[in-house]
Formats: C-alpha cells, sequence, structure tokens
C-alpha cells in the first residue's frame, strides 16, 4: 500500500508489497550484520529502494523533516543542516518542501548517494560513514544534523553521536528518528543509547528539546523521534 494519505494511527492491513519492503528492509538490519554488509546491501537495494520505502509505506523521512522544520520556524533558507543515512536523498527532499536550502549528504553507499546527487538536493555529498572516526568536517559547522533511519544493527553506533556534536554548533539541533524497538533489539543500543543521551545531557553537552513516539513510522511499526540542543 504506497499511499501517502493514510491517517496515521489508522489500522493497517499488510499487503504482498509491504511484505516484501520488509523483508527488504530486514536484511539490511539483520543481526550481527557488519558495517561494510550493510552497505552491499544498500548497493543491491539501491534500484528499488524508493519503491519498497515510498511515502506511504515509510514516513521517516516526512517525521524527520516536519521535526526539524518545526524547530526552525524562521530563516529556514540560511539554516545549514547535514542529512546522516541520507540514502537516495528522502529527507533532503522533505526539508527542501519545508524551505530548507543548504543541505549536505553523508551516505556510506555510493550506489545510494548517487540517486541522491542525480537529484540535485545537496550542496556536498559525504561518502562516509558516522562512527567513531572523525570526519573532515570543522567543529560547529551544522545548524542541524539530521537522521531517518540511519540507526539499526551494523548502521550508525553509539559513538557517532559524539561526532555528531562536535559538527553541529552550539543551539543548533540533532534529530534522529529511528524504530522505537530498536532501543531494545540493537546490541549496541539496548542499554547504551539512551543512558548515553542522559549521561552526555548532564555533561552538559547537549538539552533533550523532545523525545516522541510516532506511530506507523514504517508500515505500522512504532518509531522514535529525538531532538536535542547542542549547548
Ligand atoms: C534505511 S536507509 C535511510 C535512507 C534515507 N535517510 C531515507 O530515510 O530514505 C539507511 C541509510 O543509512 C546509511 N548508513 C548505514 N550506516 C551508516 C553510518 N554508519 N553512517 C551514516 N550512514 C549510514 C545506509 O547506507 C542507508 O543509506
Amino acid at each position: 500500500m504506497c499511499e501517502d494519505n493514510i491517517p496515521v494511527g489508522a489500522v493497517h492491513v499488510w499487503d504482498e508489497e509491504d511484505s516484501e519492503a520488509e523483508r527488504e528492509s530486514r536484511l539490511v538490519y539483520r543481526k550481527g550484520i557488519t558495517h561494510a554488509q550493510a552497505v552491499e546491501c544498500y548497493a543491491t537495494w539501491s534500484t528499488k529502494y524508493e519503491k519498497d520505502m515510498c511515502p506511504g509505506r515509510y514516513k521517516g523521512p516526512m517525521i524527520a523533516g516536519k521535526a526539524v522544520a518545526d524547530y526552525f520556524e524562521s530563516d529556514r533558507e540560511k539554516k545549514k543542516i547535514l542529512d546522516i543515512g541520507a540514502g537516495t536523498g528522502f529527507v533532503a527532499e522533505q526539508l527542501k518542501s519545508h524551505g530548507f536550502v543548504h543541505i549536505d549528504a553523508l551516505e556510506p553507499s555510493s550506489r545510494m548517494l548517487l540517486r541522491a546527487q542525480k537529484k540535485g538536493l545537496y550542496e556536498e555529498c559525504y561518502n562516509e560513514y558516522l562512527c567513531q572516526v572523525p570526519l573532515a568536517i570543522p567543529n560547529d559547522t551544522y545548524d542541524c544534523a539530521v537522521t531517518s533511519g540511519g540507526m539499526g544493527e551494523g548502521h550508525i553506533p553509539c559513538s557517532g553521536i559524539l561526532e555528531l556534536i562536535r559538527i553541529v554548533k552550539p543551539g543548533g539541533i540533532i534529530c534522529i528518528v529511528m524504530r522505537e524497538v530498536y532501543l531494545r533489539e540493537v546490541d549496541e543500543y539496548k542499554d547504551r543509547l539512551e543512558p548515553l543521551m542522559d549521561s552526555l545531557e548532564k555533561e552538559g553537552k547537549w538539552r533533550k528539546v523532545s523525545r516522541v513516539i510516532v506511530p506507523n513510522y514504517f508500515i505500522d511499526i512504532t518509531g522514535i523521534v529525538f531532538r536535542y540542543r547542542v549547548i
């Protein structure tokens, strides 16, 4: 079912295409997958990613775009945003529809990134992973770093959060949209991600703006949206 006007909260009956999309996503987020294997899977999936993850089925980009837009009520055209795990550019499409202009992409899969680049959505594109290794991006570069779908098994590790705080300016925000169940099911995040977020808040590195559970993030699977203001 790929209509994008299904009301949030409506009961959704899965069809064969939903099941196919879920099968593909289960492959890229499967237990024990390495970063390199995940990127390999995206290379294969890139040809039909947009069909499987169409807006009626995968609302992460729409949710992320709105979460960022709600924070920046004015001067959106002046804000500099990094789209982490940019994929084929769905989040940037949403950001543009809200009036953001200056968007860069960070995406380790060159096949996914190529598709995004063809759309002309991004200024700079970094074909890299977000992890504990420092990015070639100076401190305090962005007003916002956002990811939708970038968190999961074999995807962005907890250590990536520190790098995000480094490259986002004080007063800017970090917005993370992900499957809620991954907080418990992914070993990298279980009892680690939210405790890390809390300890960074206690250390005065950032302050929580909101933590919101969203129904139907992907088909009828629940998502979660974190927004933190960098201090
Ligand atoms: C489910 S896709 C989401 C793509 C896009 N944000 C969207 O919402 O359609 C997840 C993306 O995260 C990327 N990714 C995986 N590990 C990553 C990492 N460590 N750092 C940055 N991106 C990563 C993948 O290559 C993939 O393109």
